[in-house]
Order: C-alpha cells, then sequence, then structure tokens
C-alpha cells in the first residue's frame, strides 16, 4: 500500500489532533515540583489513554525507591505485524514539562494553550508551556500510530515498537537510570531509540541531530560567621561570604574563557576536520541568532578558537545558573549575610564524566577556602553527553522519511548543546544508538515564557513519523 490515505487521515483530521495536544498541554505536570505531582501523574494516564486507542498494549509503572516516590513511566507496546522484518524501535519522549514562571512574562496563561498567528509571513502556532518540549513532539508520533491505526487497523503500521514516556526529564530523570537497569530484559529487545525533543536547523530545514552535551548540576554554599551582621561593624573585620564566592567563581575561567578546573578537558574529543567542514557548510548565522534573542555582534563570545557552533556543539562550559545570598528584597539593608550560594552546572561532551566533573569543581572550591569560611557542596546530578551513531540503516530511513515529509528537503545533520540524560543511559547500559528527529526551532522560547511549536513543525513531525513507520515496516534488517 502507499502511505496516502494515512498522510491524508492527518490532514483531514487535523483539528482534532490539535484539540488533543490541547487537553494535554492544560495539564501542568510540572516534574520538579511536589505541588503538581498528582497533575503530572494526570499527564501520564492521558498519554496512555491515547497510546491505548492506538491498539497498543500500556502500562503506567511507578518510579523511584520507595516505588511511587518519583513520577510514573508510561511503557506501551505494539505487536509487529507477522511479516515484520525491521527494527524493534523504542520511542521516548518526556510528558513532563519545566516550571512556567515567571508567570507575568506570559502572554496568556501557561496552561491555557491559544493556537495564534506566527510571527512570520505564513502560518500558525500553538502557545504554551510543553507546546514543543516535549508534548508537542510526542503528541506528533501518537498521531502517527493513532493515523495507521484508524486507516489500515493495523497498531503502529505493524511496526514493532516499545514506547516510554517519562515524566522526570525536566527534573534531571532521577529515577531513570534504576528503571532501565531493572528493566533492562525487556528495553534491551529493542534496536535501536528514537526520539522527537530536539530542534531543526531552521524553518522547513528538517534535521537529525547526532549529539547532545552531557551536564554535571552542582551547587555550592559559602558559610561564614553564624549569623547575620551589620555591615558598618563588620565589613573590612571578618569574612563577607558573597564577596569571597564570587571571587571564588570569577577564577572558573581564564581569560581566553577556557574552564580553569584542573582535568576538566580530559577526554574531551578533538573536533576532527570532517566535522568543521560539515559544520562550516551549514553556513550558521550567529549575528542573526545574537539579534534574534536582543543582542549586537559583539555579544559572540565564548571559549578562544572555537566558531559558535563548535562552542555549543563540540565544548564543553561552566555556567552560573543562579548567586542567592544576603538581602535582594527591596531598598538598602546593610548586611553582611552568614551565608552565599550558587547554582553552578557544566555543560559536558563526549568523553567526560558528570561525576568526576563535579568532583573536580569541588575540589577546585577547597583549594580555594577563603579564610574563615567553610564549604557545603550539593550534587544536582545531571546526565551522560551522547555521540550517536550516523551510518546505520534505521537513520537511513529515519533521514528518508524527513526528506518526503519535507517534499524533497534533505535533512541536515547536526549536534545540540542541550541535554537529554536518557540517550547516554541506554547506549551504557543497553547499548542501544539514538536517533533524535526533532521538530523545534531555535525562537521556540523553550523553557521560557511563551514557549510555542509552530503548527508547520507539527506537521512535518506527524508526516515524518508517519513515513518512518513507513520505511521500518519496508526494513528487512535488524540494526
Ligand atoms: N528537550 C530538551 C533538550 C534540548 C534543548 C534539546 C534544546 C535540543 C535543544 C530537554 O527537555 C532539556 O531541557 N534537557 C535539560 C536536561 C537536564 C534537566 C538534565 C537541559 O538540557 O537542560
Ligand atoms: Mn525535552
Ligand atoms: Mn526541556
Amino acid at each position: 500500500m502507499t502511505t496516502k490515505p494515512v498522510l491524508s487521515w492527518l490532514e483531514s483530521n487535523e483539528p482534532a489532533s490539535l484539540s488533543r495536544l490541547i487537553d494535554w498541554l492544560k495539564i501542568p505536570s510540572i516534574s520538579t515540583d511536589p505541588a503538581f505531582k498528582a497533575e503530572t501523574a494526570r499527564a501520564a494516564d492521558w498519554a496512555a489513554d491515547h497510546l491505548r486507542q492506538s491498539g497498543l498494549r500500556v502500562e503506567i509503572l511507578p518510579t523511584g525507591d520507595p516505588a511511587g516516590s518519583g513520577h510514573p513511566i508510561v511503557l506501551a507496546e505494539s505487536d509487529a505485524a507477522p511479516d515484520y522484518a525491521g527494527p524493534h524501535v523504542l520511542f521516548y519522549g518526556h510528558y513532563d514539562v519545566q516550571p512556567a514562571d515567571p508567570l507575568e512574562l506570559w502572554d496568556s496563561p501557561p496552561f491555557e494553550p491559544v493556537i495564534k498567528p506566527a510571527a512570520g509571513p505564513v502560518g500558525e502556532r500553538i502557545v504554551a508551556r510543553g507546546a514543543v518540549d516535549d508534548k508537542g513532539q510526542v503528541a506528533s508520533f501518537l498521531e502517527a500510530l493513532r493515523a495507521w491505526k484508524e486507516t489500515t487497523d493495523q497498531t503502529a503500521g505493524g511496526v514493532r515498537f516499545t514506547v516510554l514516556l517519562e515524566g522526570e526529564e525536566e527534573s534531571g530523570s532521577v529515577n531513570l537510570d534504576r528503571f532501565v537497569r531493572q528493566n533492562a530484559d525487556r528495553l534491551g529487545k529493542c534496536d535501536v531509540c528514537v526520539i522527537s525533543d530536539t530542534g531543526m536547523l531552521d524553518r522547513g530545514k528538517p534535521a537529525i541531530t547526532y549529539g547532545v552535551r552531557g551536564l554535571a548540576y552542582t551547587e555550592v554554599i559559602l558559610h561564614a560567621a553564624d549569623r547575620d551582621l551589620h555591615s558598618g561593624m563588620w565589613g573590612g573585620r571578618g569574612p563577607n561570604p558573597i564577596s569571597e564566592l564570587v571571587k571564588v567563581l570569577a577564577q572558573l575561567w581564564d581569560a581566553d574563557r577556557h574552564v580553569t578546573i584542573p582535568n576538566f578537558y580530559d577526554g574531551v574529543r578533538k573536533i576532527t576536520d570532517a566535522e568543521r567542514a560539515e559544520w562550516d557548510a551549514l553556513n550558521f548565522d550567529q549575528t542573526a541568532a545574537l539579534k534574534e534573542i536582543g543582542l549586537g555582534p559583539d555579544a559572540d563570545i565564548g571559549e578562544a578558537g572555537f566558531s559558535p557552533l563548535e562552542r555549543e556543539w563540540a565544548r564543553p562550559t561552566a555556567e552560573l545558573n543562579g548567586i542567592i545570598g544576603g538581602y535582594t528584597g527591596k531598598g538598602a539593608k546593610t548586611v553582611i549575610p552568614s551565608h552565599a550560594s550558587a547554582k553552578v552546572s557544566f555543560r559536558l561532551v563526549d568523553d567526560q564524566d558528570p561525576e568526576k566533573i563535579a568532583e573536580s569543581f569541588f575540589e577546585f572550591c577547597r583549594k580555594r577556602t577563603p579564610p574563615g569560611c567553610r564549604w557545603e557542596f550539593l550534587n544536582h546530578g545531571g546526565g551522560d553527553p551522547a555521540t550517536v551513531a550516523t551510518d546505520s540503516p534505521t537513520l537511513a530511513a529515519a533521514r528518508s522519511a524527513l526528506k518526503s515529509a519535507a517534499n524533497g528537503t534533505e535533512a541536515a545533520l547536526i549536534k545540540t548543546g542541550g541535554s537529554i540524560p536518557v540517550a547516554g543511559m541506554l547506549k551504557k547500559e543497553l547499548g542501544l544508538e539514538t536517533i533524535f528527529m526533532g521538530f523545534g526551532l531555535a525562537d521556540d522560547r523553550v523553557h521560557s515564557p511563551n514557549e510555542k511549536f509552530e503548527l508547520d513543525c507539527f506537521r512535518l513531525g506527524a508526516r515524518a513519523h508517519v513515513l518512518l513507520i513507513d520505511e521500518l515496516r519496508r526494513m528487512n534488517s535488524r540494526s
């Protein structure tokens, strides 16, 4: 059969598909905030129902230790057609979202999705927390499953899928590692993982992402006196933990913006000449990207000796994500606080190890302990970097599906600076490769107020997933 009826089902049922997505986006599944635990579970139930309606066997599995302390994982399976000879595909996505704050910067409430005209000359977009990250992208896959079921009465077009939807990606996937290990025999039967949680090169320019960075997320607290002090009496006479903390943190980079932590760059893979050439050929416009976020060309700063794309895709960084200390209310208060703290994270590349990096950073701080002060260190976890194979038959199938979905535009091979911890876990624990086939745009405001997903991108995603299923059914090798 041809895919024509399946693709036209998508077109004629689009209003219903969008209203389903809107229902899902209305559920505030903020995984990091315990106040939203019940809502997060409701978002899992919602996805489970959707998958069931498309004919898959679905389980909602508790996570955490004690069991149920984490957010549930939705695990669904489709039976393959008797003559199916393609790979067993693990589809991964996440149904949790980032917190929506600051609420006052949203033009419409984050959990009341609206469809609005796009900023450009054509099209529309859906605006809500989770629109592109990741409910909208997962929905493009769910609708493809539905389209196959509705038009052929065959679950997932006869392709063997295991679908894993996580509810803790945005809070560091803290229970996923254990889940993967405990379900290694089931997940290990899969041949390859497909994830739709990344971006495209640009509007109308589809891409496959072959690498994500890793992350080590820490917090350091510098303690001084056992109480807050009057800065008139104590200023100049004892340690101010805020001043001392920022002096230590400022030493994290040298004048060329290389990270100064000893052994930080151990294991970092060199960018090959071939990669350099391929990335240069993408003609990435850094000046335009800076302009989009309100900055001029002089803001093109970062580690010396590397291009902007190289810095995002293949170089590790140290970032301060928050500094807390002293008086932050209205007006003035002359105080020397008892302590000050900072959230410090590191984006990592192959083959850096997040645990080692966090430990080296703590050691860096210890060596610089300001007189009279004491450190407290917290490791908030993170994830391994992952670079995936670009030569597999499944990847070729995905590229071909993307190309037809985009009416002949070839998919680019790109990397991203973001992190998706599951990819590293699957590789390390099960030897699984991942294919990142994502549909976000650089201006989607991921994690920000007014997050959006262009309907054109949603459509492209749904079509690409329909066509990927078709490619898979026609494959005859397991890889
Ligand atoms: N979907 C993103 C990762 C991403 C962002 C890929 C931008 C491509 C472009 C994911 O949901 C995410 O936000 N990951 C976190 C991971 C962290 C919480 C462990 C990240 O990258 O900060
Ligand atoms: Mn995501
Ligand atoms: Mn995210």
